[in-house]
Formats: structure tokens, C-alpha cells, sequence
């Protein structure tokens, strides 16, 4: 049986003397590290806690954080939650049933009674949850893990949402595969021979790319992210200006990673000169060589058939400031037909509210939709027969929703299609 070292203060947790709330994380955290064969544990700076819908969680899940709650589990260090089945405020105006929206309701203060910052966004780092370089996380977001890694040079597994939960309340995770530089070197080099410009080609090529490498680390060559140079000098310096609504590439990178961690599992990418630690060295000597020369196959295997739209889906990842400004231009005095949602969190919705460009896509007709978006909420009871989207993501688990048809393609396409109701092109 591995064992995994234990200081003397994580002995005492697991012995009980802090609780059993903290002895149930403790066990959760070392039980993890004894099949990942962890010879340690690491203190974490955050946690993101991932599966918090009510869709996937059911009755047996909220009893389970319930009961968690109840033994006084807190988390001891910042800790920020993905999107919830619905939007919390508006659950009504959208469709949501109450029945549904009760027990989100119910979930979600069950995270905060936990200390739980009920931030309800796939973008924590949009909102304040930013790390540093080289911290240590437990974060369970697929999208954000591979930010987290990638963009902003922090360590992180995927972690589940209970394991995510626990190294929250434990404040230590086992420290295995990305915690460790010797599982962070690039197992694959992607020579990548075509235009990659808009966000919807980032997700194509994320798409292309994850299919190839599944859990692998990718070092991409003969990439260029327009408006970003390299971040590798301060990556935290980039997000702000993210997040002060400036469009800087970073949004494409957003989009790239979301789609390689769902057709494969990558949770960790270079940019060669872009992003951080992306120099050679990095790379295995016995790494695969991929090119990619179109991103034909991926626009043909995530575009369904259908030319009516009625749903139109914007912000996969949670939108940036950036991007509902531009979405506020193009609507400008038009009027949608199709059902459009823009998701992003609520803080971000409330910037952009105190900009003007919420009220704009509500005059048109559009919805920004805070804390959900329409994979983790119960959207089949809304009566969607075809889905328009510039995220790979959503194009990529969106077909799995019972008879939705689905269109992938950039953003003016995209809102070309809400304004239509069809889809214009292959
Ligand atoms: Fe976020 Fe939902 Fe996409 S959680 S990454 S908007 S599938």
C-alpha cells in the first residue's frame, strides 16, 4: 500500500482533533494521492470547485454537501465556484422551473455556508480569484485548469468537484502530475501551418488539437495571438487588462483551452514565445509531431446541418467585457429573433451593466444570462431545436442535449444568425 508523508499537523487533521469535516476532506485529499502516488502533500492558494448544478448533483449530491456542511466544514483558503444550473436571479424570466431553481438555490447556499465564494463563473480568474505564478491550486473547472496552467503559470490537476472541495477545506492537495515540473514538459509538438485568427479558429484548433493529444501537453508552434506578444513577464498584468475590458488575445487563449480540455483532457498547453516557460527546453525528446495545416475538419465535425436557428448561445468560457461590448456594437438599434443568451458572471454582467452595453442587448432583445450556461442548466424543457455558438466547447457537448441541432462559427456569424434566425454559410 503507498504511503503518503504527512507533517504533524495534517496527522492531527486526520486523527480528528480539528473535526470530522476536516478528517472526511483530509481522507479525501490523501485517498487521491495514494492511487496518484503522491509522496506529499502541497498547501494550495485556491480552489475552484467544479459540478455544482443541481442537474448533476441531484438529491443524493446536495445531501452529500449538506451533511459536509452540518460536521462545520469551512474552506481555508479563497475558494470560487463554477456556473450553477441556473441564473439566480432570473431563473423565472428565462424558463427555469421553481422546483429546479429551489435546489440550486439550496446548493449554492450550502457552498456558502461553507465559506464558498459563490462567484458561480467557469472565469474565477476574471473575478478575482488570479494566481500568481507557480502557486498551487485545486481547481475543477476543465476551461480554468487549462487557464490556470497554461496562461498564468500556476499548478493544478483536474480535480473533481469533491476533490476540488475538500483540498478547499483541507487547504492542502496531494502533490502528483501537474504539481510536479516532470509531468509539465510538452509531449507533443503542433506545427501549426494555417491562419488561426478569430476565436471560433482557436476553438477549432483546440478541438483538432485535443482529438490528437487526449491528456498530452502540447507545445504549439507557429501560432500568433493577435494583440499578445508574450506573457510570460506578467501574465497577472494581462489579465487585468482583461478584465478592465480590453480585448488582448487573451480571450482567444480562453477559447483555445476550453476546447482542447474537451475533446481531449489537456490541462496544460504551451504557446511557443507566448505563453509562460513556452521555450524548447520544455519539450520531451521523444515528442510527437503534429501539423495542422487546415481547420476545415474541425468546423465540418463541430457544425451540425440545421440553417434555422432559435437559440444563439455567446460565452463559452464566461464572456470577458471585451467581448459584450463587442456584441453591444453589433446589435446596436437591431432586433434578434432567435433566442440569445450571452453568459458570463454576475460581476462582469454588472460592469458591463454600468457601461451601457447590457442595456443595449436587452434592447435588441438578447439576455445576458449570469452564473449558469446552457450545458450545465437544464435547457431541454426550453423547447431548443437548433444552437448557434462561437465556442468549440459548447459545439462540442451541446449535441449530446436531446435533438439540438448545433452551428459553430465566429461571433459575427453568430449574432448574424440571432438577428436572422438562420445560418448563413456551411
Ligand atoms: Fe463555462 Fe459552461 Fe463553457 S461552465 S466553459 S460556459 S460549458
Amino acid at each position: 500500500m503507498w504511503n503518503v508523508r504527512l507533517s504533524s499537523e495534517e496527522q492531527n487533521m486526520l486523527s480528528g482533533a480539528e473535526g470530522r469535516a476536516v478528517q472526511r476532506a483530509l481522507e479525501i485529499v490523501i485517498a487521491l494521492g495514494k492511487i496518484y502516488g503522491a509522496e506529499d502533500l502541497v498547501p494550495i492558494e485556491s480552489a475552484q470547485v467544479s459540478g455544482v448544478s443541481y442537474k448533476n448533483l441531484g438529491d443524493a449530491g446536495l445531501e452529500f454537501l449538506r451533511q459536509w456542511a452540518a460536521e462545520g466544514a469551512k474552506v481555508r483558503v479563497p475558494t470560487t465556484l463554477n456556473p450553477a444550473g441556473v441564473d439566480l436571479n432570473d431563473w423565472e424570466t428565462l424558463g427555469f422551473s421553481g422546483e429546479f431553481a429551489e435546489k440550486q438555490i439550496a446548493v449554492v447556499e450550502t457552498f456558502s455556508a461553507m465559506g464558498v465564494q459563490c462567484t458561480c463563473t467557469c472565469t474565477p480568474y476574471l473575478v478575482g480569484n488570479v494566481p500568481k505564478p507557480g502557486a498551487h491550486l485545486a481547481w475543477g473547472e476543465s476551461s480554468a485548469v487549462c487557464f490556470a496552467n497554461s496562461v498564468l503559470g500556476a499548478h493544478t490537476n483536474r480535480e473533481g468537484g469533491p476533490s476540488a472541495l475538500a483540498a478547499a477545506i483541507a487547504g492542502r492537495t496531494a502533490r502528483y502530475g501537474y504539481h510536479l515540473d516532470e509531468h509539465r514538459r510538452a509531449d507533443y509538438i503542433i506545427e501549426v501551418g494555417c491562419k488561426v485568427e478569430s476565436e471560433a479558429d482557436f476553438g477549432a484548433l483546440g478541438y483538432l488539437v485535443g482529438r490528437v493529444v487526449g491528456a498530452g501537453v502540447p507545445y504549439i508552434r507557429g501560432l500568433m495571438v493577435p494583440g499578445l506578444n508574450s506573457l510570460a513577464d506578467d501574465p497577472v498584468r494581462a489579465i487585468k487588462t482583461l478584465v478592465a475590458g480590453q480585448e488582448n488575445g487573451l480571450d482567444r487563449l480562453m477559447a483555445l483551452g476550453a476546447a482542447l480540455a474537451a475533446s481531449g483532457a489537456v490541462a496544460l498547453y504551451y504557446v511557443e514565445g507566448i505563453t509562460p516557460k513556452a521555450q524548447p527546453e520544455i519539450v520531451r525528446s521523444n515528442a510527437r509531431v503534429v501539423r495542422v495545416d487546415s481547420l476545415a475538419d474541425g468546423y465540418t465535425a463541430l457544425n451540425g446541418t440545421c440553417v434555422q436557428i432559435d437559440f444563439v448561445h455567446i460565452g463559452c468560457p464566461h464572456a470577458t467585457l471585451a467581448t459584450l461590448h463587442r456584441i453591444a456594437n453589433f446589435l446596436t438599434g437591431q432586433r434578434v429573433r432567435a433566442t440569445l443568451w450571452v453568459t458570463t458572471a454576475r460581476a462582469i454582467k454588472e460592469e458591463a451593466r454600468r457601461r451601457g452595453y447590457v442595456a443595449t442587448i436587452e434592447e435588441a432583445g438578447g439576455k445576458v444570462v449570469a452564473d449558469t450556461c446552457p450545458i450545465v442548466a437544464p435547457v431541454t424543457p426550453l423547447g431548443f431545436r437548433s444552437l448557434a455558438t462561437n465556442s468549440a466547447k459548447t459545439a462540442f457537448y451541446a449535441p449530446s442535449q436531446p435533438g439540438l441541432n448545433v452551428r459553430f462559427g465566429p461571433l459575427e456569424q453568430c449574432i448574424h444568425a440571432a438577428l436572422t434566425g438562420q445560418w448563413r454559410g456551411n
